[in-house]
């Protein structure tokens, strides 16, 4: 059971929502962007079905989530409780959420901090307490929480108090309830939603388009539809750091899998997605997903961005059509380097280490053993700079390992000690003292140990065989 006691731990510089869920961000599939109101039980176990047999559940795709239009649409019952439209769910959610788990799954549901959710069924404003606790009665693990029909309750205090009593209101069921919050960026949600929600939607609705300007979805600021992945990604750059473990910036659904992107393309996307460390919620219809799909979506590499120990990616620079995004390991040694050209054409190009390691001449000077991510194609003895052929449209996606001696020069008025891990000798600062842990063994499918303090973690995949 749940503490009924709010507890906080700090996210992005604020205190976050601890009800123990999102400690990575959560994965799983949502109807929306393949069914929109076409919904019933059958929807949602086929989904959870084909979630299973594809083998996406062992990748941590877990949270089947109905979206929008599951209710009676007409209102409530003589109590006052949602009912499930019995022509949808003949047999009721209770009984879907059971099926749902004894698949091995978990199951999420819909409502809007409003009068009425966006489709115009009813919604929870003001009755946050009931809605929950049925909800909880249900099985429900997962709530996505919309912000249509607001009753004028649009100010940023506004929402503060529509999206705490519902979290006040899970909180109190005492079921591990994930809350997903759906305000779309409105009154810089990543600046106040860290105690209130597991995740918030930072921007319009996306669709399934690389960078086509769409006059439903603002260039800058909060809301819209038919949002380009490019326009996403550009407005979550600015507000990166602000999530964290128990809650996450959510970029909205992946349109891995849908046949108007490319297949560089929904690598970039799924790349920068798992990177930014935005929940990984897939809407294309895995019932009917070809291998290609699936592999982008299993990709190890690419989802250990996401749901490993790496920070939340942050974006170095734009220069005309390349971004250069990094990730840093725990312990400050490994860098994830993503180039990302948003470009008509491929580009060949040369990133001087100075680019990377910005102000940093002692990583500039050290050598490297570079992984591009997608290809697995590994380069030793790698000094100075890289240089990097990216696809139009496409990502490159590189580790870097230091094969030598680092000496971190930008913290040189830190103790310095020397410590062995895999790879070689790294020096490294710690302040005041030595380093006795090197951090945490990764990956999806890890059962080894948790900690290491150098090549203590072993994995088929060389890729884990570090310890990171
Ligand atoms: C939108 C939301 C979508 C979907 C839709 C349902 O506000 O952003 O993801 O939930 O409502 O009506």
């Amino acid at each position: 059971m749940l503490s009924k006691a709010i507890v906080f731990v700090l996210v992005g510089g604020a205190a976050a929502l601890d009800n123990g869920l999102a400690k990575k961000p959560q994965m799983g599939w949502n109807t929306w962007n393949t069914f929109g109101c076409n919904i019933n039980q059958q929807t949602i176990l086929s989904a959870a079905q084909a979630i299973k047999n594809s083998g996406l559940i062992n990748y941590g795709y877990e949270y089947v989530v109905i979206d929008d239009c599951w209710s009676v649409k007409s209102g409530r019952d003589g109590s006052g409780n949602l009912v499930a439209d019995p022509s949808k769910f003949p047999n009721g959610i209770k009984w879907l959420a059971d099926q749902v788990h004894g698949l091995g799954l978990k199951i999420g549901i819909y409502s809007s901090a409003g009068t009425l959710t966006c489709a115009s069924y009813p919604a929870s404003l003001g009755r946050e307490q009931q809605d929950a606790k049925l909800w909880a009665s249900w099985g429900i693990d997962y709530l996505k929480y919309d912000n249509c029909n607001d009753a004028g309750q649009s100010s940023q205090q506004g929402n503060i108090n529509r999206y705490t009593a519902m979290r006040d209101a899970l909180l109190s069921t005492g079921r591990p309830i994930l809350y997903s919050l759906c305000n779309w960026g409105v009154a810089q949600v990543w600046n106040w939603a860290a105690p209130i929600g597991n995740s918030w939607r930072m921007s319009g609705d996306i669709t399934a388009s690389f960078d086509t300007a769409n006059g439903g979805c603002p260039a800058t600021g909060s809301g819209g539809y038919l949002c380009s992945i490019m326009n996403i990604l550009n407005k979550a750059a600015d507000i990166a750091t602000k999530g964290g473990p128990g809650g996450w910036n959510d970029l909205d659904m992946l349109v891995v899998g849908f046949s108007n992107l490319n297949s560089d393309e929904q690598k970039l996307h799924f790349t920068m997605w798992a990177a930014i460390k935005s929940p990984l919620i897939m809407g294309h219809d895995v019932t009917k997903q070809t291998a290609a799909t699936i592999a982008i979506l299993t990709n190890r590499n690419i989802l250990d961005l996401s749901q490993g120990t790496w920070s939340v990616a942050t974006r170095t620079y734009v220069r005309s059509n390349i971004q250069l995004w990094q990730q840093n390991s725990p312990d400050n040694v490994d860098r994830i380097v993503i180039v990302l050209n948003s470009g008509g054409s491929d580009q060949t190009l040369t990133v001087p280490f100075s680019d990377i390691f910005v102000n940093d001449s002692g990583r500039q000077a050290a050598t490297y053993t570079v992984t591009e991510l997608w290809t697995n194609t590994v380069t030793n003895s790698v000094k100075g700079q890289i240089s990097v052929t990216v696809k139009r449209h496409g990502v490159w996606v590189g580790r870097f390992h230091p094969s030598g001696t680092v000496s971190t020069s930008s913290v040189s008025s830190r103790t310095t000690t020397s410590t062995t891990r895999a790879g070689g000798t790294t020096t490294t600062t710690a302040a005041g003292g030595s380093q006795t842990k090197w951090g945490q063994c990764g990956g999806i499918g890890w059962t080894g140990p948790t900690t290491c303090q150098d090549s203590t973690c072993t994995y088929s995949n060389p890729y884990y065989s570090q310890c990171l």
